[in-house]
């Protein structure tokens, strides 16, 4: 059978927009973000009150689950979980994971048709194993997964669930709160960002489109994204119905310690940076997690008396975007309004972007300069430019 027909037969009717991209793997979306955390109650809560997030599901002692302590929140097509270690259970890798990570995304899980086929194929392509396909039953019926390894100590998890109906994954229950703040419309997972080490940026790339066929997107040197002291190099890479984008960062030559390198200090190695998600009224979005605590980053007001010169006419009023710090970027297709959170850990490692798309497909690289310029405050502040 053609890879095209293979396509045809596993994707549900989703386009395969990049056609450079190679579907042995059909994606069919992102399954799930899971962080390791040291403390998944509280992370949950700051998700629920701050992001907006729905409690779906929980998994722990009264369930069946010994090991580990794991929250499971929603907000439309998003999906996050917090686990935390369980002590009695013996050596716990999740354990080592905070101890060298801090609190950080362990697994970015991916939902397959079929999670054998998955394994198989990228494991076939080089993709070092870290879960053979296993089988989880229970009333509701059975899921697939398997694992493979990527950048750092990030896994991807391959999720089968077409045979299963039950509230997120065998052992785990539906997670009745009382406490139930209204969400501030996240969307859907855009793109989710891995930092790499130094001259590994194009191992990784490449890891991408050997183990799991995907394509090279769009790729940013040192020269698009610099600033006076600082640079980094990107490339993003896409599956071919372009619904799981990763694009990877490795750090670059600059006159000071560039955000990449402080990111892998204190992450202790390759790790995602950041996640960004979607919304459709970005305005709204941000007021309402603004108004819950998120810390946006700071972007000089005189980013704004010049920003219209460069994207021409928006729906938006601009003084509410600066009010906001929103940034505003345009290519052929359209534009796209975005902003970046502090960090979310005490340690400077992770963050979130919320993005808008009206048109445009590209990553805000109009605006790359006055972002960095930010972060490169912020990181004075802490004595790690
Ligand atoms: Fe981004």
């Amino acid at each position: 059978m053609s890879n095209l027909k293979k396509i045809e037969n596993f994707n549900y009717g989703l386009e395969k927009i990049f056609p450079e991209a190679d579907d042995f793997l059909p994606l069919l979306g992102t399954d799930y973000v899971e962080f390791y955390v040291g403390n998944a109650k509280q992370a949950a809560h700051y998700y629920k009150t701050a992001f907006g997030f729905q409690s779906i599901a929980y998994a722990g002692l009264e369930t069946g689950m010994s090991d580990r302590t794991s929250y499971v929140l929603g907000q439309d097509k998003i999906r996050i979980v917090f686990t935390t270690p369980m002590p009695g259970a013996g050596h716990s890798n999740i354990f080592d994971h905070i101890t060298k990570h801090g609190d950080g995304v362990k697994v970015v899980a991916l939902w397959v048709d079929d999670a054998t086929k998955s394994w198989e194929e990228t494991t076939q392509r080089g993709a070092k194993s870290y879960m053979k396909p296993i089988i989880e039953k229970d009333e509701n019926g059975e899921v697939v997964r398997s694992g493979i390894h990527t950048y750092g100590d990030t896994v991807h998890i391959f999720v089968e669930r077409k045979n299963y109906k039950g509230v997120f994954l065998p052992k785990y229950e539906k997670w009745e709160s009382n406490m139930n703040p209204t969400d501030v419309g996240l969307r859907y997972i855009d793109h989710m960002v891995g930092n790499v080490g130094w001259n590994e940026m194009n191992i990784w790339a490449d890891f991408y489109n050997k183990t799991m066929g995907f394509a090279n997107l769009i790729t940013f040197d040192d020269k698009d994204i610099s600033t006076q002291f600082t640079a980094l190099m990107s490339k993003v890479m896409t599956n071919g119905n372009g619904r799981v984008k990763f694009p990877i960062n490795e750090p670059a030559e600059g006159k000071k310690k560039s955000q990449i390198e402080e990111y892998l200090d204190f992450y202790n190695g390759p790790g995602v940076q950041h996640i960004a998600v979607a919304t459709n009224n970005i305005l709204e979005t941000v007021k309402a997690m603004t108004e819950r605590g998120v810390e946006f980053l700071y972007v000089p007001g005189n980013y704004y008396d010049t920003v219209l010169d460069r994207v021409g006419d928006i729906d938006e009023d601009l003084l509410e975007l600066k009010e906001l710090g929103i940034l505003v970027d345009r290519d052929d297709e359209g534009y796209l309004l975005q902003i970046f959170t502090k960090p979310v850990t005490d340690r400077p490692t992770l963050f979130f972007e919320i993005i808008q798309r009206k048109g445009a497909q590209s990553f805000g690289k109009g605006n790359f300069k006055a972002l960095f310029e930010s972060i490169e405050a912020e990181q004075e502040r802490r004595g790690t430019l």
